[in-house]
């Protein structure tokens, strides 16, 4: 695993947009992977800048989401599809053609899931992945659990990830209890992961996602054993590493 350790939050966002725009200009068609949340807000508004620079396009890019909630469409103002739009793809001039995100309004919900999948797999697999980290470990929605998931599928929220995610929504009751998710082995299969986070609320959770044992009861932990795997920090994330 490579390690960054930036000295504040611009400078982490700094370095994730840089990583992300170095991949794009050394592979223009890239298979991109993206995540929601606070962790790669500031990431985005570091890429769209580089794009107004002139530095990088995402003309001939494809991107994949993590996860979807369940039962959101993507006009609606949480779901992670309106996210990506307004935080990153409208930014970018990306077309819709070259987005996907699981459908969390699809009929069937497994043959959404084995549809995305399917999807990654014709775009040649995903070259270079972005994560957050949430608080209990999981990547995309893949909560604690007893083993590591393979594909993408639905997955029910566990109570600590409702109350982290009500702060975008009017109250805990109105944050979706499932969402679809890639799977830890969708992610797992992605040629380079970038993972970042910021504060002193991740510290704890890098440390023992990182330096503790690998365990489905923490599924970011399997990324020790991912052979390209970059984890992009602001000091305070760092500050139990030791
Ligand atoms: C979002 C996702 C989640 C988040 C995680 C951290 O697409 O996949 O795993 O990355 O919940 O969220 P933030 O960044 O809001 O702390």
């Amino acid at each position: 695993m490579h390690w960054i350790v930036c000295p504040d939050e611009k400078a982490q966002a700094r370095a994730c947009a840089a990583i992300i725009a170095a991949q794009v200009l050394q592979k223009p068609s890239s298979a991109l992977g993206f995540a929601t949340g606070s962790s790669p807000l500031k990431t985005y508004a570091e890429l769209i800048e580089l794009k107004r620079q002139g530095v990088v396009s995402f003309s001939q890019v494809m991107t994949f989401n993590l996860d979807e909630y369940v039962g959101l469409p993507c006009g609606h103002p949480q779901s992670y599809c309106r996210f990506m739009w307004d935080n990153l793809f409208t930014g970018m001039d990306m077309r819709e053609e070259q987005v996907h995100i699981p459908n969390g309004m699809a009929a069937d919900l497994d043959a959404e899931c084995r549809a995305y999948e399917q999807a990654i797999a014709d775009a040649g697999g995903i070259d270079l992945q972005l994560l957050g980290i949430g608080h209990d470990g999981h990547i995309a929605f893949n909560e604690p659990g007893a083993e590591f998931s393979r594909f993408t599928h639905v997955e029910t929220l566990n109570a600590r990830t409702v109350e982290a995610n009500k702060r975008f929504f009017e109250s805990a009751d109105d944050v979706p209890r499932t969402a679809l998710s890639m799977g830890v082995g969708s992610i797992m299969r992605a040629r380079r992961i970038l993972l970042t986070a910021y504060g002193k609320d991740k510290a704890e959770i890098i440390r023992e996602a990182f330096l503790g044992p690998v365990t489905p009861a923490l599924s970011a932990s399997i990324l020790q054993f991912h052979s390209d795997c970059t984890i992009v920090l602001d000091r305070e994330a760092a500050g139990s590493l030791g």
